[in-house]
């Protein structure tokens, strides 16, 4: 596993469209092995995503702004390149169930075959099993409460990304978050 300056560092990657109370607990654990983590906000070809890449990057950073040894990064293309960039030793990924796994094994084999970085599987907290980005995003598209279910900075942005998609209105970008002005 290669060090930088004898810093063990891990990524955490994923769509995070949007991070989760579950993705949160899964970064808590891997500080407990590793010195530094990385959120790494990437995209998943299969997937459409909600919230744009800075926006998704912008939130995530807010919900792990109070755990020391984590920051958020935007992975513009392979995640094996990314690693190699920032010298990780480690992937790390939660898993809720054996579907996650199928899910995860696959890419965990490819990420080892482009970059020799293993991947690091963790059992997320129990409580949390049923909390899943997709599933959070349809709890709100049909009017439900995700309060319980993700950071708080969250909520806003994902009714906001909801309420213009209804509308038909195109994304705006980290506007969202109501860091560089007002919240749409
Ligand atoms: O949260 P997700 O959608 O399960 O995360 C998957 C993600 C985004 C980590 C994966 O699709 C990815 O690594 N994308 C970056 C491009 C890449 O490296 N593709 C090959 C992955 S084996």
């Amino acid at each position: 596993m290669p060090y930088v300056g004898g810093v063990r560092i891990a990524v955490c990657p994923g769509s995070f469209d949007p991070i989760t109370n579950g993705h949160v607990d899964v970064v808590r654990r891997a500080l407990t092995m590793f010195d530094e983590v990385v959120v790494a906000v990437a995209t998943n070809a299969a997937k459409e995503a909600l919230l744009s890449a800075q926006v998704r990057a912008a939130v995530a950073a807010e919900a792990v702004a109070g755990l020391p040894g984590a920051r958020v990064a935007l992975v513009p293309g392979l995640l094996a390149d990314f690693l190699r960039e920032v010298g990780a030793c480690a992937v790390v990924k939660g898993i809720r169930g054996a579907s996650d796994v199928d899910a995860e094994v696959p890419m965990a084999l490819m990420n080892r075959y482009l970059s020799g970085v293993e991947t690091v599987f963790v059992a997320g907290d129990q409580s949390m099993a049923h909390i899943a980005s997709s599933m959070v995003k349809d709890v709100a598209r049909h009017g439900g409460r995700i309060d319980d279910l993700v950071p708080a900075p969250v909520v806003p942005v994902v009714r906001a990304a909801l309420a213009r998609r209804e509308e038909g209105r195109p994304e705006v970008g980290r506007s969202e978050t109501g860091q560089d002005g007002e919240r749409p």
